[in-house]
């Protein structure tokens, strides 16, 4: 389990929750196998892009066979009525959604600086008051989600606080850690 989404259970109960990225689906099935959740909303466009870590292009034929992978992993099993399924870009989809509506979002889709930033300001709204927003490879590879989630944190220092959940001794070469960020707004 992500190490976000293991403290946030810990402490808190979850109930509906987003993944923003969600390829073969392999974060998001370790989500529902294992935590009793209401709602989980599963954003990706399933379309080719380019891997920035190690300029890898993720070709149609390849995001095809990851929509095929996840869709199999999911179909059979009981919790599907809990699940919707989103394959239109995450920019598009966010203006169907209500704000202060997911206890925990889990942000893993393109890792462009541009589109981290956009997807962590435009999903922000979205988390309750005392929710979380989280996200993957943070200190790690990827420099630009680094940047885009260290401005994130800082623009909105009075709107809530980071909470570390990773090993910082991890090899930086190797790791790709978690960032977590709950919300915390006085009116
Ligand atoms: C790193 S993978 C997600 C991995 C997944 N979260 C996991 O841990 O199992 C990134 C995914 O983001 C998706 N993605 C990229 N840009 C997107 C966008 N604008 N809207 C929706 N999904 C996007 C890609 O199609 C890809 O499947």
């Amino acid at each position: 389990m992500r190490p976000s989404f293991e403290y946030v259970i810990k402490y808190d109960k979850p109930k509906i929750i987003a993944e923003i990225g969600v390829a073969s689906g392999d974060n998001a099935l370790d989500m529902i196998m294992n935590y009793p959740i209401d709602y989980m909303l599963l954003v990706d466009n399933y379309l080719p892009y380019t891997d920035i870590a190690n300029n890898n292009i993720v070709s149609l034929e390849q995001q095809n066979d990851n929509l095929f992978i996840m869709l199999k992993k999911f179909l059979p099993r009981q919790y599907m009525n809990k699940i919707v399924f989103s394959y239109i870009s995450s920019k598009e989809v966010v203006k169907y959604i209500p704000d202060n509506f997911f206890d925990y979002i889990y942000i893993d889709g393109s890792h462009e600086y541009n589109d981290a930033k956009q997807d962590m300001e435009l999903w922000f709204p979205k988390v309750k008051n005392n929710g979380y927003i989280s996200g993957h490879d943070f200190n790690g590879y990827y420099e630009s989600v680094t940047i885009a989630v260290n401005e994130f944190i800082s623009k909105n220092s009075e709107n809530g606080t980071f909470i570390n959940v990773n090993n910082d001794n991890d090899d930086v070469r190797y790791r790709s850690h978690d960032w977590l960020f709950k919300k915390c707004i006085k009116y």
